[in-house]
């Protein structure tokens, strides 16, 4: 049994993560902390990894308090800089267990992952791509982080296979294109009833390939979260992003 501690299980993720983890065979719940809590209750002796949910300007403070309390620590908090992992890794030289391991993902929904790999995958043999994300109105950011995420995937493999711009002979825009990342063209529509959706539109003469992704929940996040509590400890180092734990 792998025993997990959760920071932040008060929240909206954490508390997904208490019940995925008190619901999976090959996990047991230890710590259950928030705001408040003294995080240095986690230690080897009752956890061996930590999930971190919680809010950016808390984030990197708990991750080094983890560190330093010798655990494994999942994180999947968002508003991560270069400046912050470079704090983490100064943090995991001087760890007090050799090999310590943190894993933080931008996205711990399997299929927003693979969709991104599979576009990645395909963009070479494709004359047009555009990226489509649709998400609930209450997001504040667009396009998602997801979506820029892809359509650097995209113009990374058309720029290696020396594929020539996407065409497009639009004169006059006024915002209809959406935003051009790297190249690409990222559409962001914002409907409730939606939670989190993304499509690649990959195009040719005559044909056309959609890759898609559904996220309709939170839940959608627990198998991520789980395969990283059960594959962190074989990741010494900082290691980011779901796509390597995936055996792509
Ligand atoms: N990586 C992913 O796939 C993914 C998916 C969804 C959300 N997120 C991110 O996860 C984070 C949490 O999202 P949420 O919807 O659960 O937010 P939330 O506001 O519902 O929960 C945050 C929790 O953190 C707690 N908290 C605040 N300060 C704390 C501290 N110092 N120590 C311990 N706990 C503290 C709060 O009390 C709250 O219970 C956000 O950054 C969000 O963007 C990431």
């Amino acid at each position: 049994m792998i025993k997990v501690s959760v920071v932040g299980a008060k929240g909206r993720m954490g508390g997904n993560v208490v019940n995925a983890v008190n619901d999976a065979s090959d996990t047991e719940l230890a710590l259950a902390l928030d705001a408040g809590d003294d995080l240095t209750r986690i230690t080897p002796d009752n956890t061996d990894v930590a999930v971190e949910f919680t809010v950016p300007s808390v984030s990197l403070g708990n991750v080094l308090t983890l560190i330093g309390q010798g655990v494994d620590v999942v994180v999947g908090t968002t508003g991560w800089t270069d400046e912050k992992l470079d704090q983490v890794r100064a943090a995991l030289a001087q760890a007090p267990r050799p090999n310590q391991s943190v894993f933080i993902a931008p996205n711990f929904a399997i299929s927003a992952v693979l969709t991104d790999h599979f576009a990645g995958l395909a963009a070479k043999y494709f004359e047009s791509a555009e990226v489509v994300e649709m998400h609930h109105p209450d997001k504040v950011d667009a396009p998602s982080g997801t979506a820029i995420h892809t359509a650097h995937t995209i113009a990374d493999a058309r720029k290696a296979a020396g594929l020539a711009p996407v065409p497009d002979a639009t004169e006059t825009d006024g915002g209809s294109r959406g935003q051009t990342v790297d190249g690409i063209h990222v559409h962001a529509v914002r409907l409730r009833g939606l939670n989190a959706h993304e499509e690649v539109l990959l195009g040719n003469p005559g044909e056309q390939l959609v890759i898609r992704s559904d996220c309709f929940d939170r839940g959608s996040f627990m198998p991520g979260v789980l395969l990283a509590v059960r594959k962190v400890s074989a990741h010494p180092g900082v290691t980011i992003g779901l796509n390597n734990l995936l055996d792509l």
